[in-house]
């Protein structure tokens, strides 16, 4: 969730001499921007430096990042055509860059964990029809309304391109992977279950071959837990709009859980951290398949770093103790 990014003045250091694509290119910048944050906060995991958007770049997508906007791509998809064209990714010679800065990190870090990650079929598609980032998917709604056999083609492509695409990660050194859905709670349930769970199910029948967990993160997709606790994934990944004992429900223990503080709880004072901490702690001693404390989503850019390190102190000590109970549970 943003481990490296624009709140850490040394990634802000690294970013001045260097655009994001080419950043994510280089190996050696790549590999030292997902250092940078485990040296400063020792998480127990880190986070390849990449983006969901890289393998759109060989399948023929125009892609660019433009300051204050976010990604761009200058040739969205409209037709047939535009489709069929969508080339083939080599993950090897077309994406080894990525293999290379996994290669480089478990080499210097051999203690630390890497996930490896990529983009679900339905987050990537909004991106290639909608031509960048939106508020309300009607482009992509209209493709998928107007067009659902091509729509079908697309995803099948993308969710072939992604499991190959993790599957090279893997076998440079990744030691779990994480799927990024994170546009699809803007989906109705019926189409979240037509368009998007059944691509992410594909990938993870053939990632999870590889014997290495597999991570899925559906935002905002509280409709659909249940289904997704049966998909094969070792791990949800869950935003903070719903709470953990409520997950722990739907659930019932066949899945590990990630997540779920609000990262805008690190803008906040720190005794409003640790009271947040605590009780996603807390929440979580009702999951049966345990429990990786996370963010919900991305770090802000305008985070202290400081804060990140009071949360993790907090989930350190907090997390040691037998969590004692919320203090609105003392309350009722
Ligand atoms: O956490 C990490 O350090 C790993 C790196 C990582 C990035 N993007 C780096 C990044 C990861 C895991 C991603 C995933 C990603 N990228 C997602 C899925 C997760 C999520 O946020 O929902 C999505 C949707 C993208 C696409 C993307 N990349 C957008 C919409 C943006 C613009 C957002 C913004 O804050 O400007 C990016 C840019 C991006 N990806 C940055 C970073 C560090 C900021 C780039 C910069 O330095 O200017």
């Amino acid at each position: 969730m943003r481990q490296a990014g624009r709140y850490l003045e040394e990634y802000r250091a690294v970013r001045a001499a260097h655009d994001f694509l080419s950043l994510l290119s280089t190996p050696d910048l790549a590999c030292e921007v997902t250092r940078q944050p485990i040296r400063r906060f020792g998480f127990d995991a880190a986070i390849i430096f990449s983006d969901i958007l890289v393998p759109l770049v060989p399948m023929g997508m125009d892609l660019r990042f433009e300051e204050a906007v976010g990604p761009v791509i200058g040739n969205p998809l409209r037709s047939a055509s535009d489709v069929d064209r969508l080339r083939g990714v080599d993950p090897v010679s077309d994406l080894g860059f990525v293999l290379d800065a996994i290669q480089q990190f478990v080499r210097a870090e051999p203690d630390v964990p890497l996930i490896g990650f990529a983009g679900a079929p339905f987050t990537l598609a909004s991106y290639m029809i909608e031509g960048g980032s939106t508020r309300e998917f009607i482009a992509t709604k209209r493709f998928l309304y107007q067009e659902p056999r091509l729509a079908r083609k697309l995803l099948q492509k993308l969710a072939w391109t992604v499991s190959q695409h993790l599957i090279a990660q893997i076998e440079a050194g990744a030691a779990a992977v994480q799927i990024f859905d994170s546009w699809a709670g803007q989906l109705s349930k019926e189409d979240y279950l037509r368009y998007a769970l059944p691509y992410t199910v594909e990938i993870v029948e053939l990632v999870r071959k590889t014997g290495v967990p597999v991570i899925v993160f559906a935002k905002g997709v509280h409709s659909c837990l249940s289904e997704l606790s049966t998909s094969g994934a070792d791990v949800l990944s869950v935003d903070w709009t719903i709470p953990l004992d409520s997950v722990a429900g739907t659930t019932e223990g066949r899945v590990a859980i990630q997540g779920n503080l609000d990262p805008a709880v690190l803008l906040a004072r720190p005794e409003t951290i640790e009271r947040e901490t605590q009780r996603v702690l807390s929440e979580a001693r009702s999951l049966r398949g345990g429990h990786i404390f996370n963010l919900g989503h991305g770090i802000h850019r305008s985070t202290n770093p400081d804060h990140v390190q009071f949360l993790v102190d907090c989930v350190r000590r907090l997390g040691r103790q037998r969590a004692p109970a919320h203090p609105t549970d003392a309350a009722l």
